[in-house]
């Protein structure tokens, strides 16, 4: 692969104490074009603008996927990457779905460990660090006709991310604005899935919630989400999630938290949830927990759920599963726990 490498680290000047979320970026990236129909040779270059004319195809339609993952840091000096095949096979997921061309294995798994490797320094080895890493494909053709693309670039660029405390987590339940309809791209990563949930939840963020529950499309009666993270309920020592469709993000911490809570012997079920189930549950004092799980967070407890202007407060347990979950699936992203699931995976390169 062919690597240019910067003249001007930014490894020295980046405060490694004030790493706002998403927004400081490490010293490479890797770029891919799409062309004539196909993936041209993969490259490494500095992290830096890349040339887009004002006809790009992805800045009037929209047609760009991406995905989100970790890499940590073991204390052998190890980047442990955690379900690169999942992200991999998602991203195409969401590929084929937005009309895009999916990606080679070789491409992205090489194109990964490379990168890794080269921007090793990046992911640190100390408590609560890691290394986000955010691969995305977009259209870069040139026309503004209403159609998928011709061209498209495929880019990794990775930011380095410290524990963030997400403070307390107000939810409300959405019954106007949907996140994904039936027969829609809710199951993709698709960029304007995003763009289309902003504005509901700044209405929300302005009433005080952190996030939405969003609720389905036709009926506004069953649990989707929680903004960005699958969502799921203690209701007596029972864990429940929505069972996915096409209108779900399947999550890659919802799937291994399905697995490690079975493992733990923690009954769990993934099917259609009521929120009037919800709030029957709360009013019998059975519902003992919610949270949400996602890559950024893994697992964050719900401290309030809001429906109808009834606030209902979850007190937080002795026997928490979330918290429980949550080490376990920490302790094997980082290494501290044996990974019994082989679900974490070297750098190699
Ligand atoms: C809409 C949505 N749901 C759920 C998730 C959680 O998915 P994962 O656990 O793979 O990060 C994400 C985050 O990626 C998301 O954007």
């Amino acid at each position: 692969m062919k690597v240019r490498k910067t003249s001007i680290s930014k490894l020295n000047t980046t405060d490694f104490s004030n790493l706002p979320f998403g927004t400081v970026f490490s010293d490479h990236m890797l770029i891919c074009n799409y062309k004539d129909g196909k993936w041209g040779e993969a490259k490494i270059l500095p992290y830096g603008p890349i040339p887009m004319p004002p006809g790009a195809q992805v800045l009037h339609y929209g047609q760009s996927v991406f995905e989100g993952m970790k890499a940590f840091k073991n204390n052998s000096n190890e980047i442990l990457l955690f379900r690169k095949e999942e992200n991999f096979k998602r991203l195409n997921q969401s590929a084929e779905r937005l009309s895009i061309p999916e990606i080679d294995e070789e491409t992205f798994m090489n194109g990964l460990d490379e990168l890794l490797a080269l921007d090793n320094a990046w992911c640190k080895k100390e408590e609560g660090y890691s290394l986000y890493i955010r691969p995305f494909i977009f259209a870069s053709g040139e026309c503004v006709k209403a159609s998928a693309s011709y061209e498209y670039t495929f880019i990794i660029i990775t930011s380095p991310t410290t524990k963030y405390y997400a403070g307390e987590m107000n939810v409300v339940v959405e019954e106007h604005y949907t996140r994904a309809p039936q027969g829609g791209v809710g199951y993709a990563k698709a960029a304007g899935n995003y763009a289309a949930s902003f504005y509901p939840t700044k209405q929300a963020n302005a009433k005080g919630f952190q996030q939405l529950i969003w609720t389905d499309a036709k009926e506004h009666k069953y649990i989707e989400e929680s903004g960005t993270m699958n969502i799921w309920f203690r209701i007596d020592d029972t864990l429940i999630t929505p069972a996915l469709s096409d209108s779900i993000l399947g999550g890659i911490t919802r799937d291994s938290i399905v697995t490690l809570a079975e493992d733990n012997s923690i009954k769990v079920e993934q099917r259609k949830i009521l929120i009037s189930e919800v709030v029957d549950a709360y009013k019998n004092g059975t519902l003992k927990e919610a949270f949400g799980t996602g890559t950024a967070v893994t697992v964050n407890p719900i401290n309030t759920i809001t429906f109808r202007e009834k606030r209902m407060v979850i007190e937080s347990q002795k026997d928490s599963f979330a918290i429980k979950l949550k080490q376990q699936l920490q302790g094997i992203q980082k290494g501290s726990i044996v990974d019994a699931y082989d679900w974490t995976s070297k750098v190699t390169a």
